[in-house]
């Protein structure tokens, strides 16, 4: 792959030609929000709307977790137009998650924290009605609780599932607002073979999946 270089917020990077702008801006410490981007996808699901950024000659903010990178590109992470788009992704995220982030388990890592911080978004509901989900948290595994109230359907557990432990034990299920990563006919964790190896904890950016 040939280098290019391009600019993100004024500061000159080189490249490989195609690599996609979010890991790019990451790997040089410019820090984009992001949840559902999982480098390893050629063809990202974009469904978390969080990585918005501005690109010179394009008129609408688009995401960099799809974008991939050419010479000469003139990006800004953030404008009027960005900060709004994030802002409105990041309050309907929280309107479908449990705020109690004082009890919280994550809430030294937590994702949304950390965007929350960075762009000075309250962690309160206001634009948006509150969705709540009571599911049931399942306990089951010796090492690992699964909370599904607080998943925010990035796909990171799903990922790591199927392609590095190959277990398949959890996926995807159902549509809309009922959308979840659950298991089979959401049975327990325990009812499958898992190593316990946590790497869904490990990769989950929320505290929907965390050590005991
Ligand atoms: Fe790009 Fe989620 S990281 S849309």
């Amino acid at each position: 792959m040939s280098k290019v270089t391009l600019t993100i917020d004024d500061q000159e990077i080189t490249a490989r030609e195609g690599e996609k702008l979010l890991w790019v801006a990451l790997e040089n410490d410019i820090y984009i929000p992001h949840l559902c981007a999982i480098k390893e996808l050629s063809r990202p699901a974009a469904s978390c709307r969080l990585c918005f950024v501005e690109v010179e000659g394009i008129s609408q903010p688009i995401t960099s977790c799809t974008l991939p990178v050419k010479d000469g590109l003139k990006v800004k992470t953030r404008s009027k137009s960005v900060d709004r788009l994030v802002k409105t992704a990041f309050e309907l995220l929280l309107s479908d998650h449990h705020l109690n982030c004082k009890e919280c388990a994550a809430k030294e890592y937590c994702t949304l924290l950390k965007i929350a911080k960075e762009r000075g978004v309250k962690l309160k509901r206001e634009r948006f009605p509150a969705l709540e989900r009571n599911l049931p948290v399942d306990n089951s595994c010796e090492n690992i609780t699964f909370d599904r109230n607080k998943c925010v359907l990035c796909g990171q557990c799903v990922w790591v599932d199927r392609h590095e432990v190959k277990a398949g034990i959890l996926n995807f299920s159902r549509r809309g607002l009922s959308r979840m990563v659950t298991t089979f006919q959401d049975m327990e964790l325990a009812e499958f073979e898992c190593n316990q190896c946590s790497r869904c904890v490990e990769v989950c950016p929320v505290g929907a999946l965390t050590v005991k």
